[in-house]
């Protein structure tokens, strides 16, 4: 399978369809229902982000804070564990997967995060909230059904805050992956990180791929000093080079409001690193102007058009929400680098 070296020391490959979230465009996020849509529409890899509860067991969540993706909210017998909390320096109230034990967070069910907007999603409702290691397990049987491998693409999230609070996410996260066949370098599998130093402790666990994830602005949560803008250059690119095969950059970091493209994917080809950028949607909010269809910031526009603009920028994949527009739109950019071939 593809892994999307197709600029360091494997062979070259076509851009990879990374399933955001699962395809959270049609299905509650990070559910096995949605990772399974995801590979019915043909993603190369299934991304997720994880959290640990009470009892250290990962479980596969965006938010710690479960209200908005969960129906934590209407559970009388959780009202009392309602709190504030300080997760990297941002201040939030509502219920943390690190005060329920994982049998608790158990009983909960997945809601749509964007119940308005998504509302054909949100019909999915009420599906459990998955252990990661289940999700590795459900992914083994979807790739035997489908008959090819499906890649693991997974991001322990706030990795300092829990770190803080004795729940430090890399040695269950390495755990999980050994137990399923994955902590190695030949397996299909990336970790990833907006964090630097949580990289190089699962460095210390596992020959496991890493990815750098970078945010527009600002700085990673452990390393404050370092902003991203510094990491973007091309000394910092290879600074990163050192620990990890690719980076996952905010898509504005690719291409300028205007379409022209910066030179984050000339660069970090330069220092070896794969480019997959996040979060590609296909609501008309999320789209350049050209690729709006209509008024209303909540209909779909043209999300095919709009990822293959980065294609075409030259990144080694995309992160999805909508797997099947990733897909239409690899299969035209393909399409057209023969035509341009011929
Ligand atoms: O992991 C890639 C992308 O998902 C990063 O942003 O906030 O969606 O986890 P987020
Ligand atoms: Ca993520």
């Amino acid at each position: 399978m593809s892994t999307g070296h197709s600029h360091s020391a494997v062979s070259p490959v076509v851009p990879l369809v990374i399933g955001h979230r699962g395809s959270c465009g049609y299905r509650p996020e990070n559910t096995l229902v949605s990772f399974a849509l995801a590979v019915e529409l043909g993603a190369d890899f299934v991304e997720m982000d994880v959290v640990p509860t009470a009892d250290g067991t990962l479980v596969v969540r965006h938010d710690g804070e479960l209200s908005r993706t969960t129906d934590v909210q209407s559970r009388p017998e959780f009202a009392n564990r309602r709190r504030t909390a300080t997760v990297d320096g941002r201040e939030l109230t509502g219920w943390f997967t690190e005060d329920f034990t994982v049998a608790e967070i158990r009983t909960l069910r997945a809601v749509e995060r964007h119940a308005g907007v998504r509302r054909h999603s949100a019909r999915y409702d009420g599906q459990p909230v998955p252990t990661f290691a289940e999700t590795l397990a459900w992914l083994a049987r979807l790739a035997d059904d489908a008959g090819r491998p499906i890649g693991v693409y997974v991001e322990p999230k706030h990795p300092t805050y829990y770190r803080s609070i004795g729940l430090a996410p890399e040695r269950p996260l390495i755990a999980d992956l050994r137990a399923a066949g994955r902590a190695h370098r030949e397996s299909p599998t990336f970790v990833q990180s907006f964090e630097v130093d949580s990289l190089h402790r699962v460095a210390e666990l596992a020959d496991v791929r890493r990815v750098q994830l970078m945010d527009a602005w600002g700085a990673p949560a452990d390393r404050p000093s370092t902003p991203y803008a510094q990491m973007v250059t091309p000394a910092g690119l290879r600074e990163i080079a050192a620990y990890a095969v690719g980076i996952g950059p905010d898509r504005g970091m690719v291409l300028n409001a205007d379409g022209s493209p910066t030179p984050l994917v000339e660069d970090a080809h330069a220092a070896g690193l794969f480019v997959h950028p996040y979060t590609f949607r296909d609501e008309n909010a999320f789209l350049a102007a050209a690729n709006r269809r209509g008024d209303d910031p909540s209909a779909r526009g043209d999300g095919v058009a709009e990822c293959e603009a980065y294609l075409r920028a030259g990144v080694d994949g995309v992160f999805t929400d909508f797997v099947d527009s990733a897909i239409a739109a690899r299969s035209a950019w393909l399409r057209e680098k023969r035509v341009a071939a011929v």
